[in-house]
């Protein structure tokens, strides 16, 4: 089927967007960093406030530059793989219009201090509504096109993503049941421990249906794509699919360890996030070993090292939350950085690098050009490194700091009493901050880097239209 006959304006609406907020969010974490290192960066402003920007931060880059890297690859996989268009091109630019409003609404609303104060879930009721609709209309347009589609076998890409816009539809819709008082401020409908618990199984599966079965979905695309290789086991995708969704929604109370949630809760948490590694493992291995018989590839293609390389920190970091998850283990690690190393190997590690490898492939063929004919082959190679030095040296200072903090806090002297006070554990954690920093700005430098391959690339296309309309463009020039 030729290119021309797909809906690709909307996609190309997404991944653009992808690139832009990759970018906003990513800074916005980068300020944060920088004022857990030096408190003054706040300048005193209220919207400036550590409290207010950390929620923009997380909303920023989950579901602003997550969020479009999904949508965009969703709406490109499943007419790829259904061999259609989509059902409703019109539905379609309202989910991109919808969704770019629902970010906008949360980067005015959150530096205003208007919040629920639900993590993941802060943002006020009128924007809930819209977010419902915006999905809703997702899952019509996407499901709608697997409904006419001209290939009988459903690709598991597409499984994958169904899996994260059901799962987010019911995870979303209940978490946010709550009462209006005003506009702009309602209150939960649930209370106290319910209410907790709610929460985390939310929070638990937005990471693994938003974080995990999505960009699952994205690398079973693009990495036999890009590797030029069928799935190393399509059977083990099948199993790994079913064997992940069933156990997800079990391990959201790992969140609410030593709480008022009863301790058999808590306990099936445990052991459902222990069991939880092999489906991720099977995920991991599936993808890495797509790879064998052409592991040179990884010498020569970095979209093939950023695919890869994503795989790796998705199996680090689904290994040190089933650990993290032992309630003897969270006792040291709970409120410590190290659930901030855990997350951001994931969310840089994993999130973030398979994204890039995604669009890295994407953008090209969206602008006219073969896939992955980016403008500069060495600046994505640059890219690479800046991401994957960026994000040890984020994780490893996380990792020194949760250890440094969760043993000075339980520390006792002779006497029984604390050892340490907080804020000497506070002071402690300064060197770590600064390293936070330092790998958050070399991990944004790389960002920043892509942005304007992406830019050369998409301004490459249209220098060469004017030039000479009917003529394909030549291979990468700053390669
Ligand atoms: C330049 C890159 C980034 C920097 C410098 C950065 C920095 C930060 C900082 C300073 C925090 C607050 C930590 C704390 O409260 O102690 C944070 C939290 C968070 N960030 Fe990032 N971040 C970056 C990229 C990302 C990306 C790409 C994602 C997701 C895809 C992400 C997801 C999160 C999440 C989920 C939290 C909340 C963690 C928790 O509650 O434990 N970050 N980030
Ligand atoms: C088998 C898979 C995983 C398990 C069992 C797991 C387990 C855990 C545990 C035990 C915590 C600490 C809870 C606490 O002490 O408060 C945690 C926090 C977190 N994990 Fe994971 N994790 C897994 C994979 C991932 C992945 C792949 C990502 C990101 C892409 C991720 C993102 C997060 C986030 C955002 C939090 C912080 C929540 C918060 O307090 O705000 N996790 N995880």
């Amino acid at each position: 089927m030729d290119t021309q006959e797909y809906d690709l304006g909307v996609v190309r609406y997404f991944a653009v967007m992808t690139i832009v907020w990759g970018v906003v969010g990513m800074l916005v974490g980068l300020l944060i960093a920088g004022q857990l290192a030096w408190p003054a960066l706040n300048f005193d402003l209220p919207f400036l406030s550590y409290g207010r920007l950390r929620p923009l931060h997380t909303n920023a880059v989950i579901f602003a530059f997550g969020g479009c890297a999904l949508m965009a690859s969703a709406f490109y996989i499943v007419q790829k793989t259904c061999r259609t268009r989509l059902i409703s091109s019109g539905l379609a630019w309202f989910v991109f219009w919808g969704w770019q409003l629902v970010i906008l609404s949360a980067a005015i609303t959150l530096p205003l201090g208007i919040t629920t104060s639900k993590e993941y879930a802060e943002l006020e009721w009128p924007i809930d509504v819209l977010i419902a609709i915006v999905w809703v209309a997702f899952a019509i347009v996407f499901f709608g096109t697997i409904g006419i589609r001209k290939e009988k076998h459903i690709y598991v890409a597409n499984w994958f993503f169904g899996a994260l816009i059901i799962g987010v539809a019911i995870l979303h819709i209940f978490n946010s049941l709550a009462l209006p008082v005003s506009f702009l401020k309602s209150y939960s409908i649930y209370a106290g421990t319910k209410d907790a618990m709610m929460q985390w199984w939310y929070g638990h599966n937005a990471v693994g249906f938003f974080l995990t079965a999505g960009f699952l979905g994205i690398m079973y695309y693009f990495v036999p794509k890009q590797a030029g290789r069928p799935v190393y086991s399509y059977r083990l995708s099948i199993v790994h699919f079913w064997a992940l969704i069933a156990v997800y929604v079990w391990a959201g109370p790992h969140h609410l360890h030593y709480t008022s949630l009863p301790d058999w809760a808590q306990s099936l948490g445990m052991v459902m996030s222990l069991v939880l590694i092999a489906p991720s493992w099977g995920g991991m291995i599936n993808g890495i070993m797509t790879l064998s018989g052409a592991w040179d590839k990884l010498r020569t293609d970095p979209i093939i090292k950023f695919l890869i390389v994503s795989l790796s920190f998705y199996g680090m970091s689904t290994f040190e939350g089933p650990m993290m998850s032992i309630k003897t283990i969270n006792a040291l690690s709970h409120n410590t950085d190290w659930t901030v190393g855990h997350v951001h190997s994931g969310a840089l590690g994993w999130v973030a690098m398979v994204s890039m490898g995604a669009m890295y492939h994407l953008i090209p063929s969206l602008f006219g050009r073969k896939p992955g004919e980016m403008y500069s082959v060495k600046l994505i190679n640059l890219h690479f490194w800046l991401a994957t030095i960026g994000t040890v040296f984020y994780i490893a200072s996380m990792w020194v700091n949760g250890l440094l903090q969760g043993l000075m806090w339980r520390a006792l002297s002779v006497d029984g009493t604390l050892t340490y006070s907080f804020a000497e554990a506070v002071e402690a954690s300064y060197p770590g901050y600064y390293a936070r920093f330092l790998g958050g700005a070399i991990f944004f430098a790389g960002m920043c880097v892509m942005a304007y391959n992406v830019f050369m690339t998409i301004r490459g296309k249209t220098r060469a239209e004017k030039a000479a309309p009917a003529t394909p463009l030549v291979a990468a020039t700053g390669a």
